[in-house]
């Protein structure tokens, strides 16, 4: 979704704007710009279409200011245009803005402004911003700080969700940026500053950095930087050094991020596992600290999440319950944050998000701990947004994931859940302790096993080119493997925009088997020992009726009656969707590449959808 960046020093600024814009590509976005401040007014370069596009509009080479902001644009409000693209400016070109979020009244703000002489260009929300901050500013004639204040009034009139950039015309070596509910770091340099939505966006030029709440502002020059809380209260904050390595945001020699990331997935899943499983050793989560009292407390878990990340807690949901014996619930945050859930102060929520700005997902959290539950996040970003409201946090470490479509996300966020649910049971006794040793043992196995899936995927390849062309794939399975199927069919729509279902097999005589007919595709997951011979039987249902099949599995089957098998390595069913997703993760690149699309930036689609 939209991105920002900012830069303030002595360095041109326009070329670090774009190469900052470059990196954040990946979010998704339809349109790109950038304002600077040159000689004493502000230049502001826009258009719909790719950030490169930015290269060839006239007069782009000869900016020379030193400051400057930029944004990548996700159309919400007004469809993708250059006159909806940001920066967007005020009336009188005094301020620049470039805005991430939503301002849900904004026609009553506009409204508002129009009485007052003000006139709008765009559709868009964000334009409301830069005039309504002119308007202040024009009321604080003879105040201190002037623009600092008027940032502050008009940001106190939006309601909705907002992380902005600000330059003023008039005040040529200040940039106040302000958060609510939009992410927003600042990274310190030496004798300059950088702003941005995303920390890769300017890792390559900081790692120090300092993270904004929710309310808070920041005023920028090229030596200081002042913070201020929502009612412009001075504020300290702390600097905090990201230790992200900048090749881990470059494709390596892969020809995409989607791949390079599948195939880092040995050293994500062990970097998730970090020291908190070591052979024969209790799980560890001492940042968490439960005792069996505080676990009894607990008479349901809610495992909420958006796309891929609620699919992993649906993969965990089976072992939870059978491990600590409590209901559990995995829900769409979309859906739980409407329908008024039943939790109370017995109620643990786990809230599981890549990027930890989805905005669905932190409203359930705030909802959730609103009525008294207790909040785990489970994040991939360090001081991500949702991080920051929930009780405790537990970080996936599988290091920046670009790639639209996730993949090291989802198997650290099982691993990690994994662990916690065996630190449960740990602590509340509630499971015998070979079981825990068996998936303990199998864990520490994994970054070997998943190396050895990725060691060939020819076969994955071949089976890519033949079913490419086809206009619907199916995906079955039962248990665990259901869960993989959801998360294979997802990831085939995202990426491949091939129609896919995904269904639980023993609901295929339900409904879904009126749809096989003769010559399509359907891929069968089969792990679970307890299982296989059922989905067997379904698959062979399937089959009967003209349908091509590609099988995962470590199982021993009749490999002789489908088309194409791939075989994994064993492990215990309870991880196994760990390994099972990744050749299905391959399959949906592969159709991809066939297509000629664009893997790591499909349609329509953003990392991170930090709007409703
Ligand atoms: C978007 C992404 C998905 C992701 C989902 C949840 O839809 O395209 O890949 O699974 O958001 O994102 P989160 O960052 O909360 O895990």
């Amino acid at each position: 979704m939209c991105g920002i960046v900012g830069y303030i020093g002595t360095k041109k600024a326009s070329p670090i704007l774009i190469d900052g814009l470059l990196k954040l590509e990946y979010r998704g976005y339809d349109s790109a710009g950038i304002s600077t401040m040159e000689h004493g007014y502000l230049s502001n370069m826009k258009d719909k279409g790719r950030v490169k596009n930015l290269y060839n509009l006239e007069g782009i080479d000869s900016l020379e200011g030193t400051i400057g902001i930029a944004h990548t644009r996700w159309a919400t409000h007004g469809k993708p245009a250059k006159e909806n693209s940001h920066p967007h400016m005020d009336n009188s070109n005094s301020f620049s803005v470039v805005h991430n979020g939503i301002i849900e009244n904004y026609q009553e703000l506009r409204e508002f402004l129009t009485n007052n002489g003000y006139h709008f260009l765009s559709q868009t929300d964000t334009e409301i911003i830069p005039n309504l901050i002119h308007y202040y500013y024009t009321k604080l004639e003879g105040s201190n700080d002037k623009f600092l204040q008027a940032v502050h009034q008009a940001c106190g009139d939006l309601k909705g969700s907002y992380a902005i950039e600000v330059l003023c015309k008039d005040e040529p070596e200040t940039m106040i940026v302000a958060r609510k509910d939009s992410p927003l770091v600042i990274g310190v340099g030496k004798e300059e500053n950088y702003v941005s939505s995303d920390i890769p966006a300017i890792l390559s030029y900081t790692k120090d950095f300092y993270l904004l709440n929710d309310g808070d502002l920041a005023k920028l020059s090229n030596t200081d930087i002042s913070f201020y809380d929502s009612s412009l209260t001075p504020i300290t904050k702390e600097l905090k050094n990201i230790d992200w390595d900048v090749s881990a945001c470059e494709k390596d020699g892969y020809e995409d991020f989607m791949l390079k990331e599948i195939y880092e997935q040995p050293k994500s899943i062990r970097e998730t596992i970090g020291s908190r499983l070591k052979k024969n050793e209790k799980v560890n989560f001492e940042d968490i600290g439960f005792t069996k009292e505080t676990l009894s407390k607990f008479n349901k878990i809610y495992l909420v999440a958006c796309g891929t990340a609620m699919h992993a807690g649906l993969a965990v949901k089976p072992l939870l319950e059978r491990l600590c014996h409590i209901p559990v619930i995995v829900d769409i945050a979309s859906e739980f944050r409407y329908r008024e859930p039943l939790i109370d102060a017995n109620t643990l929520c786990i809230y599981i998000s890549q990027s930890g700005e989805t905005a669905d997902t932190i409203a359930a959290l705030k909802l959730s701990k609103k009525q008294g539950a207790t909040t785990i996040a489970i994040s991939n970003v360090i001081g991500s947004s949702i991080t920051r409201e929930a009780d405790f946090t537990i970080y996936t470490h599988a290091g920046p994931e670009i790639a639209v479509a996730s993949t090291k996300a989802y198997t650290s966020q099982i691993t990690l859940l994994t662990l916690l649910t065996l630190y449960f049971a740990e602590v509340s006794e509630s499971a015998p302790t070979d079981v825990i040793s068996d998936i303990k043992d199998e864990l520490l196995l994994l970054p070997e096993k998943i190396t050895e899936v990725l060691k060939d995927d020819s076969k994955i390849k071949e089976f890519a080119h033949k079913v490419y062309e086809e206009k619907d794939i199916f995906f079955l399975g039962r248990g665990t493997d259901y869960t993989v199927s959801m998360e294979a069919s997802l990831k085939l729509k995202e990426i491949s925009y091939i129609h896919s279902e995904a269904y639980a097999a023993g609901e295929l005589k339900h409904g879904p088997i009126a749809l096989i007919e003769n010559g399509i595709t359907v891929i069968g997951i089969l792990t679970d020992p307890t299982l296989v011979e059922k989905s067997v039987s379904n698959l062979q249902e399937v089959i009967t009726r003209g349908a091509k099949t590609l099988i995962v599995t470590n199982q021993e089957i009749n490999q002789t009656n489908y088309d194409e098998v791939i075989t994994i390595p064993n492990t215990n069913p309870f991880i196994s969707p760990i390994l099972s997703i990744i050749p299905l993760q391959l399959f949906s690149y592969y159709i991809s590449k066939e297509k000629g699309l664009d893997v790591d930036k499909p349609r329509n689609l953003a990392k991170s959808v930090t709007v409703e």
